[in-house]
């Protein structure tokens, strides 16, 4: 057990779609094998934003389970554990609270791009902000710390995130004496992904996502629709391949073809339909065994919750030493 721990998870608010696949996921079940990984299904970071739909966060446990475990999270290297049934993170976080200061809060670049998108929740002025919403890097600085995360690989949107966690990683310990670790920042090396319509990032609420469980039928019609050089209008005109998704999607999925596509298109020898058509059959070749493996989940769900009571389990023992060791750092240890 001399592994290093990566600590990493998402927000049950969704599923999955080949943005968060390829910008972290993939990596995450790459280096599952090579380190101590926790990955946190972070409940109560969901509720912030959503604390108006218990019903949406409480199915997503169980979507965001299913999604890991049909790309290739192995229950059996990685811990997926539920982050609202680990007391320890609830008790760090109110100590990591005096580490903070609420102006540097509010600078938080991840935190205000969500406000700007979040007026439904939170007014247009932001001044109904929660302080559960405003505080939520804190309690992801006790999801990280909690289990000595020293890795933590994840989306760009996240570092501001891990940087606010490394500052109160730092000041506690300069405080308290050293106790914590400090936790870093893996990027993929594709850390986002563009949506179907050319938008720079892909996302649940733009519309522009191709999402893990997609039907064959969906993945076809949205593929069909996505964003191609607007500047080709028949068949043989020649184009430019770098303003068109279907050609960055064909170099995502690794299609070994993808220099041809690329001449072809130049060259006005391609149709944007046989292009289209070409991706389809790549991006299905792609979520087959991801589909099967959820069917498999979906039909077997006292596995899945198996896999969650027992992930949690060993989440919550880590967690709880950790604790310990903070308490005794913040002399509130009082009785053996
Ligand atoms: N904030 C992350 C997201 O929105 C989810 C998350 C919660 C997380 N705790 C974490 C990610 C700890 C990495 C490490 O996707």
């Amino acid at each position: 057990m001399s592994q290093k721990v990566i600590l990493t998870g998402d927000r049950p608010t969704g599923n999955l779609h080949i943005g968060h696949y390829f910008g972290a996921v993939k990596k995450r079940v790459e280096m599952q094998y090579d380190y101590n990984t926790y990955i946190i299904i972070a409940d109560v970071q969901a509720l912030t934003d959503n604390f108006e739909n218990p019903d949406k966060v409480r199915k997503n446990v169980k979507e965001l389970a299913l999604d890991y475990l049909s790309v290739g999270i192995d229950p059996t290297h990685s811990h997926i554990f539920i982050q609202s049934m680990i007391p320890a993170i609830a008790e760090l976080t109110v100590l990591y609270s005096n580490m903070v200061t609420v102006s540097r809060l509010y600078r938080n670049p991840t935190t205000k791009a969500e406000l700007g998108q979040k007026k439904s929740v939170f007014g247009n002025d932001g001044e109904s902000i929660t302080y559960g919403f405003l505080g939520y890097p804190v309690s992801q600085a006790a999801d990280l710390t909690a289990f000595d995360c020293e890795v933590c690989p994840v989306g760009d949107d996240q570092l501001p995130h891990l940087e606010q966690a490394r500052e109160i990683v730092r000041k506690f310990n300069h405080i308290y004496g050293e106790t914590l670790k400090e936790p870093e920042a893996v990027l993929s090396k594709t850390p986002r992904i563009k949506g179907l319509d050319g938008n720079e990032k892909m996302g649940k609420s733009l519309g522009n996502a191709i999402f893990l469980n997609d039907t064959t039928e969906v993945v076809s019609k949205k593929i069909m629709n996505a964003l191609t050089d607007p500047s080709k209008i028949r068949k043989d005109d020649p184009a430019n391949p770098e303003i068109c998704m279907v050609y960055y999607y064909h170099k995502l999925l690794n299609n070994p073809n993808v220099e041809n596509v690329c001449n072809e298109c130049k060259k006005g020898l391609r149709g944007c339909v046989s292009c289209k058509k070409e991706l389809i059959e790549k991006m299905e070749e792609f979520l087959t065994p991801i589909r099967n493996k959820r069917k498999y989940y979906e039909e077997h769900p006292e596995e899945v919750d198996t896999i969650l009571k027992e992930g949690t389990e060993r989440a919550n023992k880590k967690a709880a030493e950790v604790l310990d060791r903070v308490k005794k750092s913040v002399k509130i240890d009082y009785f053996e």
